[in-house]
């Protein structure tokens, strides 16, 4: 039941049907450093860097959503001077793509609660999105400072409050108004989720939306993941048979 978009049985990136959405957990990159006697920050920079050559590859392929997970609602905890450095990459990132903004067909959208990021990250977020929600290309969400379980609660609050305006009853609350309220509404549920870096765990990525993702986990840190790493994960995606609960 492999995912072919014509009559053949090899698997190969231009053979296989892709997935309409996929998310990735950009994970691994203080390992990364840590092998190389270099401090994390080193290794947040070599994956943005990486950040950078996936997505491009991601739009060149086709893909039609890409969601990548840059920042957790957990990663507060982490120290003052990795925060810091984090903080300034996605400055750079985002002063990046407003440069490049004249020949670039990508969508950029932020999916998290932007509002606890600096007024001057804020203001580039938004020109970001401003400037780029015309475009046809890619859809890009950026997930920062995103929690599936905070999105979920955001969502519950957004409900309650119509409630209790008395716009809806308690009836009226049924899945596709959930999905209708969280920072993806409108757009597809992510068909494929790559965690490198070895983990088995969602660390609270896209909760509601992953109900049915195929996972795939790979054994390579994020700076060291490559376009045939991700050619890879499309692959065993094609392979995978989704019954979503039928048989
Ligand atoms: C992912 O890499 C980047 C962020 C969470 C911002 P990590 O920093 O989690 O790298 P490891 O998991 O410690 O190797
Ligand atoms: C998940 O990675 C968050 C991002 C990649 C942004 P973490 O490194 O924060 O997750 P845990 O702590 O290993 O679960
Ligand atoms: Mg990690």
């Amino acid at each position: 039941m492999a995912l072919f978009k014509k009559n053949t049985t090899a698997y190969s990136i231009d053979n296989i049907i892709l997935p309409e959405h996929v998310g990735i957990i950009m994970d691994g990159n203080g390992r990364w450093a840590k092998k190389r006697g270099l401090p994390r920050s080193a290794g947040h920079s070599a994956g943005a860097n990486n950040f950078r050559k996936i997505i491009r590859y991601c739009s060149d392929i086709g893909i039609k959503y890409l969601t990548m997970y840059a920042f957790s609602t957990e990663n507060w905890k982490r120290p003052n001077d990795e925060v810091t450095a984090l903080m300034k990459l996605f400055k750079q990132y985002l002063e990046e793509a407003l440069r490049d903004f004249q020949d670039d067909t990508i969508k950029l959208r932020f999916i998290g609660d932007i509002t606890a990021f600096s007024k001057e990250i804020q203001d580039l977020m938004y020109e970001a999105v401003e400037g780029s929600k015309n475009r046809d290309g890619m859809v890009l969400n950026l997930a920062m400072n995103y929690g599936g379980r905070d999105e979920i609660v955001m969502a519950t609050k957004t409900i309650a409050q119509k409630l209790k305006n008395g716009e809806i009853t308690a009836e009226d609350i049924d899945e596709k108004m959930i999905s209708d309220n969280i920072y993806t509404a409108g757009q597809p549920d992510p068909d494929l989720i790559i965690r490198p870096s070895g983990e088995y765990r969602t660390s609270n990525f896209l909760l509601w939306q992953s109900a049915y993702s195929e996972y795939v986990i790979m054994d390579k840190l994020w700076p060291d993941f490559t376009k045939e790493d991700m050619n890879y994960a499309l692959i065993e995606y094609a392979k995978r048979n989704r019954r979503f609960g039928g048989v």
